[in-house]
């Protein structure tokens, strides 16, 4: 039997992620939306195009949970996106409330199940997720630090002509502009140091259009946000933990006492398999790059007390 993935949020975002992992056709997708009609409609498109993405596996679109029921993993993506001139932040008080009850709702079909969480403010949103699941912490995981290392590692290809394949650079901290710490001191390519192959002050622009990688895109569409890189991480993390392989990869945990942050989940070096967080690393980084991770976990705990608790 094949492996089930439910996407909740047939939103651009959600619809993309079901498209890219029906295509890789190991798994049978269902994409859940309370909106009638919208992940039925988004289903069919993408099941109408399998002669083509050449996949044997089910993609199905449904308003009724109990379609979901017996998950492997449940990607949250539901949510409201933002807005130009928005911060991921804006959007804690309405998505809070949608990721608690999408949770609540998923987690009574599919008790086993691993959640995977994009949906904004994702740092804040894996505490709510967490809480309303009742789960252990490895079975929530968050995915900002996977899309802004993609980002990272776009940016590093296009401005030093490398491959992106080469591009070894890593995004800790939190998913948002103020919280997001691009590693520079560990960044490679090719196992060449980062700082070898590119000047300093381009390296710094580097990180800082890594940190506005979601907002260019939002300045740039008006009308929404990121929606390929997102899919595209997602359906790593996805693989990850159906096909059980150990990936080592940032993505967003809850700590419990590693770079000096408790009870906050931050983006970190983990490793990611068919049981959720395997493993949590803790790399050496410099000084400027482990205060930022702590103001990250500060900044997160923050949110998260000013998150509606209904
Ligand atoms: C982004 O960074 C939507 O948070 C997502 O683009």
């Amino acid at each position: 039997m094949r492996k089930k993935v439910t996407i909740v949020g047939a939103g651009n975002t959600g619809a993309a992620t079901a498209q890219v992992l029906s295509a890789k056709g190991n798994t049978d997708v269902v994409l859940m939306d309370i909106v009638e009609g919208l992940p039925q409609g988004r289903a069919l498109d993408i099941a109408q195009g399998s002669p083509w993405m050449d996949f044997s596996s089910s993609v199905n679109g449904t308003n009724d949970w109990t379609d979901t029921a017996t998950s492997d993993v449940v990607v949250v993506t539901s949510g409201v996106p933002r807005k130009p001139g928005m911060t991921r932040e804006d959007l804690l008080g309405t998505n809070a409330g949608i990721v608690r009850s999408v949770v609540s709702s998923a987690v009574e079909q599919s008790p086993d199940t691993i959640f995977v969480i994009l949906a904004n403010p994702m740092d804040a949103m894996c505490h709510v997720a967490l809480a309303a699941s009742g789960f252990e912490s490895n079975r929530v995981v968050g995915q900002g630090g996977l899309l802004d290392s993609g980002r990272y590692r776009a940016f590093i290809s296009m401005q030093s002509g490398a491959s992106v394949r080469d591009v070894n650079a890593w995004v800790l901290g939190g998913h948002t502009e103020a919280t997001m710490v691009p590693i520079v001191s560990n960044a490679m390519i090719g196992g060449v140091p980062l700082a070898t192959v590119i000047p300093q002050n381009t390296i710094q622009a580097i990180v800082d259009r890594t940190k506005r990688g979601g907002a260019e895109i939002v300045d740039l569409i008006k009308t929404g946000s990121s929606v390929f890189a997102p899919a595209a991480a997602l359906v790593e993390m996805i693989e990850a933990i159906l096909l059980d392989e150990h990936r080592i990869i940032p993505a967003c945990a809850l700590l419990n006492g590693q770079y000096g942050i408790s009870d906050a989940y931050v983006g970190v070096p983990l490793r990611l398999g068919a049981s959720g967080i395997e493993e949590i690393y803790e790399i050496d980084l410099n000084d400027g790059e482990l205060k930022d991770m702590q103001e990250a976990g500060h900044a997160v705990k923050e949110l998260v007390a000013a998150t509606p608790s209904s």
